[in-house]
């Protein structure tokens, strides 16, 4: 039985992925910061399916010493890690366009440190082993710079360059870098937006997306809905010049 762990397991792509992974007979360990929204997740998956192994540990991963305690215990009391799929996250827009230092802050912490945490200490269990995977969720919205999303989407360009980077340097250790950016999904995330989510799927189809992009041959970047994503790789190849012009367009900002 292979063993992964998802962060930011609590709800929506990370959940629905735990579900899945956990159908498909893997052993699933979920955690995220909040403890009452953990024993829920925990009770669904629970209810979901008959697999006896399934865990929760809580773990705020923008906290250095509980991220390494919590990878120690699962390495040591419950399995070695073979996936980690690196999903917590935290998300807020800056619908009034205002430079908002502190939210830039928060995000930097859990999206970009956090991730960074997780990477450290996988990194000295994984090496050991050879061929295990890191699988790291950024999204679309890393490719380039959109109106009101410079703190999140500066923390997601991060990890889409960090994730290039470490496929390089991690190879060396034996470990599989994989980036995962989906297009719109409903979530807990996406119910904060107020503007209109083109070609917006359900958590269920991230996270069959996510399973299979995982766990067949083997991919650095896992994206979906095709057809809206690749209209996002073109935006990323134009020029400054059109590149603005249309997303002041579309946006009206
Ligand atoms: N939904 C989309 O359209 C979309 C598109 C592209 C990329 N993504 C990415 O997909 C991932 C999942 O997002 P989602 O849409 O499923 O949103 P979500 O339902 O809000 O899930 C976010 C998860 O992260 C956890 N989390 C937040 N802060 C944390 C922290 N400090 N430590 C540990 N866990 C933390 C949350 O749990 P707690 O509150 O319990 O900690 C929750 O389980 C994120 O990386 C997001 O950026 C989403």
């Amino acid at each position: 039985m292979k063993t992964i762990w998802i962060t930011g397991g609590s709800s929506g792509i990370g959940l629905a992925t735990a579900k899945k992974f956990s159908k498909e007979k893997w052993r699933v360990i979920i955690s995220s910061s909040n403890e009452i929204k953990l024993d829920n997740a925990i009770r669904i998956l629970k209810n979901y399916t008959e697999n006896k192994e399934i865990y929760s540990i809580k773990c705020n991963i923008a906290n250095r010493n509980e991220v390494h305690n919590t990878v120690t215990k699962i390495e040591n009391n419950i399995a070695p890690i073979n996936l980690a799929l690196l999903n917590a996250a935290a998300y807020s827009p800056n619908k009034s366009q205002e430079f908002d230092i502190k939210n830039y802050e928060k995000l930097i912490d859990v999206n970009i440190k956090g991730t960074l945490y997780c990477i450290e200490i996988l990194e000295k269990f994984m090496k050991i082993r050879k061929n295990e995977h890191i699988a790291i969720v950024s999204s679309p919205v890393g490719y380039r710079g959109l109106p009101t999303a410079g703190a999140y989407g500066l923390t997601k360009a991060g990890l889409i360059n960090l994730a290039e980077s470490l496929y390089f340097d991690l190879k060396k250790s034996f470990i599989k870098i994989s980036v995962i950016n989906p297009g719109f999904i409903d979530s807990e995330s996406t119910k904060m937006n107020t503007f209109p989510m083109p070609f917006i799927k359900s958590a269920d189809f991230a996270a069959n997306n996510i399973y299979n992009g995982l766990t067949k041959s083997y991919k650095f970047e896992i994206y979906f809905p095709k057809f809206f994503l690749l209209m996002m790789k073109i935006g990323r190849m134009l020029p400054y010049r059109i590149y603005f012009y249309l997303i002041k367009r579309i946006t009206g900002l």
